[in-house]
């Protein structure tokens, strides 16, 4: 076990033993290597560098109280970075090579999946990437998937405790028919405007509105936005966000406490008749929201009058973070056990 602050880490970068690679070239897969460099060997006219061809993911892995290491929907992941590949005419990673290459990387970094009960996870990064030089624009022949791990604490400084946001009109994250259902290095790359505006203004976050008409809710930085309202979890359905996999598997836990589910577009003029209101993701698991400043129009929402999370985000990150630590049973079959680490 690394002698680390587990409980203090941010949501950063720690350098650990070693990472696995695997590269496609003349149709097929090679061998999955291992490498204790943080360097990657990179041409200078790969289609990643000059056409941004790359799409990442981001999943944890938790120790359990029992000692276990568990893994959360990693089957999504898998498939969220199969839908980006093939949307930006990569080549496509499958089930067996996903899955052995995220339990080896895990396996080798064994002793920096945070204890239990310091709050940390094991943030896993696959990255698949043109690696195969091209100066016309045109998709690579060569590709390189790796995967490093980093131990992580919360996204926000602030925890599960309520975050500030900004609603953001001057730039877009992604088109309406653009790349915005792909988790695509590209999509971030747009977002900092809107996040360095954000933070200029002293908030957390931004939250990006539809792009064509600003009139509905995208999402909230690197999270999806949902409310609650009336006994119902509320969440935008829209062609520029990302199909997160917490927000679907919040859908799920909404249910499974007694909430109805609306996933359907959310106009920003809903925001005052919001009840509680959240962002989540892997990183940012749930965030409560306690304010949101609309600065142009030079107004704000309050949900969290006394500083506290409310009672349904509360219970929904709860029975989330329940069964991705293991303290109460999996009803979903969301979880695969990495034996023996
Ligand atoms: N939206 C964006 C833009 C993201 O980068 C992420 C993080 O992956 C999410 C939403 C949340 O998705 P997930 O819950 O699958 O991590
Ligand atoms: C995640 O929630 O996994 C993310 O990828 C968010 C961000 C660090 C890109």
């Amino acid at each position: 076990m690394q002698n680390l602050e587990w409980s203090k880490l941010p949501f950063g970068y720690v350098k650990t033993n070693y990472n696995v690679r695997c590269v496609w070239k003349n149709g097929k897969w090679g061998e999955i290597e291992v490498s204790d460099s943080e360097y990657i060997n990179i041409h200078i006219a790969s289609t990643a560098l000059h056409y941004g061809q790359e799409a990442f993911e981001g999943m944890k892995a938790y120790r359990g109280k029992d000692g276990k290491v568990r893994l959360f929907r990693w089957e999504e992941n898998c498939k969220r970075l199969k839908d980006s590949a093939a949307g930006i005419y990569m080549a496509q990673v499958d089930d067996k090579l996903f899955f052995d290459m995220v339990k080896k990387v895990v396996e080798l970094n064994a002793d920096f999946i945070p204890p239990y009960g310091t709050g940390a996870s094991l943030y896993i990064r696959p990255l698949l990437y043109g690696s195969g030089a091209k100066v016309g624009v045109h998709p690579a022949d060569e590709y390189t998937f790796l995967i490093f791990v980093t131990p992580v604490g919360p996204y926000f400084k602030e925890g599960f405790n309520p975050v500030k946001i900004a609603i953001i009109r001057d730039s877009d994250r992604a088109a309406p028919l653009g790349t915005g259902t792909m988790k695509v290095g590209g999509n971030y790359a747009a977002s900092f405007r809107g996040l360095e505006k954000a933070h200029e203004a002293g908030y957390g976050s931004p939250m990006y509105l539809d792009c064509r008409e600003k009139k509905y809710i995208d999402e909230i930085g690197a999270a999806n936005f949902f409310a609650i309202k009336d006994n119902t979890y509320i969440t935008p359905k829209s062609t520029s966000i990302l199909p997160s996999i917490t927000n679907k598997s919040l859908e799920e836990v909404a249910k499974y406490i007694g909430l109805k589910v609306e996933r359907r577009p959310v106009d920003v003029a809903e925001l005052p008749t919001f009840e509680e209101a959240g962002a989540c993701g892997t990183a940012a698991v749930i965030s409560p929201i306690g304010e949101i400043v609309d600065i142009d129009e030079n107004k704000h929402y309050v949900y969290c009058p006394d500083g506290k999370p409310g009672k349904w985000s509360t219970k929904m990150y709860e029975t989330l973070v329940g069964i991705q630590y293991g303290d109460i049973p999996d009803p979903f079959g969301w979880i695969t056990i990495l034996e023996n680490i």
